[in-house]
């Protein structure tokens, strides 16, 4: 049997900084609102010229130094987005070339759990032998499908990217997974128009059918019942329990969710990283960018269990359960 491991992560946070003092100048709303009901102190933008493909190509860049590969090693790209440049060509297909990569490239789209279906697409590959390094992004830039006269939205998302080159190995690495999908709450969290539903019109637009529409507490309570069973059935299928967790590694949606989540599983707060307070819901990016958080800090070390857990629209929730294998960040 052929393992799939991470090799080298790396990640990319745009310039440009929206603060909580910055969004009270947009909207009717207060950075105390802000920090106490999401933990969001600031967010990064992407600049006006870039876009999620600039994002997820510097975040490649940083994981392929990372793992001290060479582009013509990497078998496959697969990247998981739900703000792409264009309908097509892929987001996949402008990063491989920016990268200057030659390998097949595909995009997954999950909402906020499609770095985590990105990366068991990647697994499974590398398990069957189709496959031996395959390149893993998350990158989204929600922030332009964000109305930013909406205070009930505008405060959340922020725009980045991470990415992880995952590699087939003697040894796990990538252990349990678990999946899920229940398009019957596809109302819950949506962007109504610019799809072949509902193509853009000057009326809908005018309608802000373009921008997220969201239900806060709907999706509050479904993160907070999901999160736990996927963890849970994840550790299950690889031998482990919630006591062998090292580092639980949740999308970052809001700080609340976070602290009610530790409770509900009986993992300790200072084992649930949270680097929600200065890049607000990243999206895609948001597991990748704190699994790189907790690496260059120098807080991972070889033998980790980390549990990687999203949860986004669709509705859509997933868990990867890692023992990490690597040295020391660079
Ligand atoms: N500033 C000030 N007041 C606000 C703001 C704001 N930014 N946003 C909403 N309010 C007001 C509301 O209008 C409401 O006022 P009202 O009672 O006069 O109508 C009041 O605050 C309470 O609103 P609620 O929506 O009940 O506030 P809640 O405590 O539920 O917090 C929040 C809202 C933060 C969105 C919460 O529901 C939440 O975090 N839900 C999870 C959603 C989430 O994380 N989504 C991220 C995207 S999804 C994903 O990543 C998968």
């Amino acid at each position: 049997m052929s393992y799939a491991a991470i090799i080298g992560i790396g990640s990319y946070l745009p310039e440009r900084r929206l603060t909580n003092a910055d969004l009270e100048r947009l909207v009717d709303t207060s950075d105390e609102w802000i920090l106490t009901r999401t933990g969001i102190a600031e967010r990064r933008l992407a600049g006006e010229d870039e876009a999620t493909s600039d994002l997820a190509i510097a975040a490649a860049r940083a994981a392929i130094a990372d793992a001290g590969v060479a582009p013509e090693d990497i078998d496959l790209l697969v990247l998981g987005t739900s703000s792409p440049d264009h309908v097509f060509p892929s987001t996949a297909a402008l990063t491989q070339t920016g990268l200057g990569l030659r390998c097949p490239a595909v995009d997954v789209m999950a909402a906020c759990t499609s770095f985590i279906y990105a990366l068991q697409h990647a697994t499974a590959t590398i398990e069957s032998r189709r496959a031996r390094t395959v390149l893993v992004i998350g990158a989204d830039a929600l922030t332009r499908h964000v109305d930013f006269t909406d205070r009930r939205t505008c405060v959340l998302f922020g725009d980045g990217a991470g990415a992880v080159v995952v590699q087939a190995s003697d040894e796990p690495g990538v252990m349990g997974i678990d999946l899920g999908t229940d398009g019957s709450g596809a109302d819950v969290l949506t962007i109504p128009a610019g799809g072949s539903a509902l193509p853009c019109t000057p009326d809908r637009l005018a309608q802000g059918l373009h921008h997220v529409r969201m239900n806060g507490a709907e999706v509050f309570k479904f993160a907070v019942r999901v999160i736990p069973e996927t963890t849970r059935r994840a550790l299950a299928a690889s031998g482990l329990g919630v006591d062998d967790v090292t580092w639980l590694v949740p999308h970052q949606a809001n700080q609340r969710i976070l602290d009610t989540v530790a409770e509900r599983l009986g993992v300790p707060r200072e084992r649930v990283v949270s680097t929600i307070a200065n890049v607000g819901n990243t999206s895609a990016a948001s597991i990748p960018l704190a699994l790189d958080d907790l690496y260059t800090v120098g807080n991972l070390r070889p033998g980790d269990v980390l549990a990687l857990v999203g949860f986004g629209a669709g509705l859509t929730w997933g868990a990867v359960i890692v023992r990490w294998t690597k040295g020391p960040a660079r």
